[in-house]
């Protein structure tokens, strides 16, 4: 069965009504990326830092998957082995019906013990989504389960192996600005169609081919084209 393995960021879910980071009016333009998503910043006021994360998740409350999403998942019903690998920390990915996702920048629905990393729970919306740093679940103080910036990238090494293994190779929506995710084109292999959709992309290699367009009309061109072409 054909691997496809998707590389998503924030993009793919700008039409789901949740804001980038970058572009004009994104988050990092009313924030100060440092002190609420690094390492230091969490160590120097983690009630900063989890009260910008429980407004993340208040934010993603409302949100449903859009058709960029959803596309990703009906593949999985079309003969191909889908795998993705997102940089964004919502669900949407998983409410759409993908079953293989891997996030490499954390799940906003997650948080994980402070005194053991191996300990992760999941927040349920009807009864936890405000934590603080005063937060205890099953005797242990709690914080986002996040990657924060100055951190490890855990799932770094996962995802290289699935690029290395991909058929067909799609970037959906990501200024490519932030490393290590933005290396993964690197490691697929050689000769494998790599397409990337997004309505203003970076500059990328001359192997990649652009689709300059939202994720959605994008997803609707690049599932007729692996669709039609394998009937
Ligand atoms: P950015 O905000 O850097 O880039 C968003 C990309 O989405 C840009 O290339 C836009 O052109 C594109 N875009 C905007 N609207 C779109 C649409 N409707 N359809 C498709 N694409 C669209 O977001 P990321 O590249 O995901 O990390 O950012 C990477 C990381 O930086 C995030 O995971 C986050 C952030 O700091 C952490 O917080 C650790």
């Amino acid at each position: 069965m054909k691997k496809i393995v998707f590389s998503t960021g924030a993009g793919v879910s700008a039409e789901s009504g949740l804001s980038t980071f970058r572009d004009a009016g994104g988050l990092w333009e009313g924030y100060d990326v440092m002190a609420v998503a690094s390492h230091d910043g969490y160590v120097a006021n983690p009630a900063l830092v989890h009260d910008f994360y429980n407004q993340r998740r208040r934010e993603l409350a409302g949100k449903a998957p859009n058709e960029a999403h959803r596309l990703i998942a009906a593949l999985e019903k079309e003969g191909y082995e889908v795998y993705v690998i997102t940089q964004n920390v919502d669900n949407l990915h998983e409410q759409a019906g993908s079953t293989r996702v891997t996030h490499l920048h954390g799940e906003l629905m997650k948080v994980r013990a402070v005194d053991n990393e191996h300990l992760v729970y999941e927040l349920k919306p009807e009864t936890v989504l405000e934590t603080t740093p005063e937060t205890v679940i099953e005797g242990h103080k709690v914080r986002p389960h996040i990657v924060f910036f100055q951190e490890a990238v855990p799932m770094f090494e996962p995802a290289t192996a699935l690029a290395a293994e991909a058929d067909v190779f799609v970037i959906i929506g990501t200024s490519l600005v932030v490393y290590p995710a933005a290396a993964l084109l690197r490691y697929v292999r050689p000769g494998v169609p790599i397409f990337y959709i997004d309505p203003n992309p970076a500059a990328v290699p001359d192997n990649v081919t652009v689709i300059r367009a939202t994720a959605s009309e994008g997803m609707r061109q690049l599932y007729k084209l692996l669709v039609e072409k394998e009937k």
